[in-house]
């Protein structure tokens, strides 16, 4: 009871900055799903979690180079949730080092694509909020540290490119939402895609229910929760 009313406490802060991630997202093609949740984290898979690379004070995987997760594809929120079992989340690219990290690992590995937690305000909590209009431009956000991206048409401020793809499926620059003239399926996510439109490694705006592998980071929020519940366990 206590455990949950912290994780509540916790939860909630969340609204702050830009608003609740994905939670309750429903998918349309599976029914028997329909509320979807965040997960907690678990103490002794954080304890165990994979650290393939470390980078300004946080551990990384990819998940294609574990064993357990070779083969695995998952949407954007069970490779999220996967993550934060370990006290990790999917990969926020704040800075352009770490994109740059990121892109190297995906061109070295030969990777297709990888979710990361760019994911764009369109859920519930995110209604009259006049800062992130028009959405296209100003609607984006690391899921994982809630930190909002940059006006998607604009080189970040440190940045010295715009990590958008400048093409895709209709040759325009990203986010597109080229999904919802197709089906009217919302790309609300955002993966790195390897040169799948001739356009090198880039970010696409992706409907959220495409399977992917995956890269997690550390959650400082979640290593915290699970220190300051978990007395002198080794993180
Ligand atoms: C999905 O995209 C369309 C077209 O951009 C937009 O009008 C609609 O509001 C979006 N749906 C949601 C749930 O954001
Ligand atoms: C929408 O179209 C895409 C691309 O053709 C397809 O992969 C996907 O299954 C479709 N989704 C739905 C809900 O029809």
């Amino acid at each position: 009871m206590i455990e949950w009313a912290r994780w509540m406490v916790l939860g909630l802060s969340v609204v702050a900055s830009v608003a609740t991630p994905a939670i309750n997202e429903i998918r349309p093609n599976k029914p028997n799903k329909p509320g979807r949740f965040l997960s907690l984290p678990v103490p002794q898979k954080c304890s165990q979690r994979p650290k393939e690379f470390f980078y300004r004070g946080h551990n990384y995987f990819y998940s294609g180079h574990l064993p357990q997760y070779r083969n695995t594809k998952l949407d954007w929120l069970d490779a999220r949730n996967i993550c934060r079992e370990y006290c990790m989340d999917l990969v926020s690219m704040e800075t352009q080092e770490e994109n740059n990290m990121i892109f190297r690992l995906i061109q070295q590995n030969d990777v297709p694509y990888i979710w990361t937690s760019g994911r764009l305000c369109d859920f519930k909590g995110c209604e009259n909020r006049r800062d992130l209009e028009p959405k296209s431009l100003f609607g984006w956000f690391w899921s994982a540290t809630r930190v909002k991206m940059a006006p998607t048409n604009q080189i970040p401020q440190g940045w010295g490119y715009n990590a958008w793809s400048q093409s895709g499926h209709k040759k325009v620059p990203q986010p597109d939402n080229a999904e919802f003239d197709i089906n009217r399926t919302n790309e609300s996510c955002l993966s790195v895609l390897n040169n799948v439109y001739n356009d090198g490694i880039a970010w696409h705006d992706v409907a959220c229910y495409h399977e992917k592998p995956f890269v997690c980071e550390d959650s400082e929020e979640l290593l915290n929760y699970v220190a300051s519940t978990n007395a002198g366990i080794q993180l």
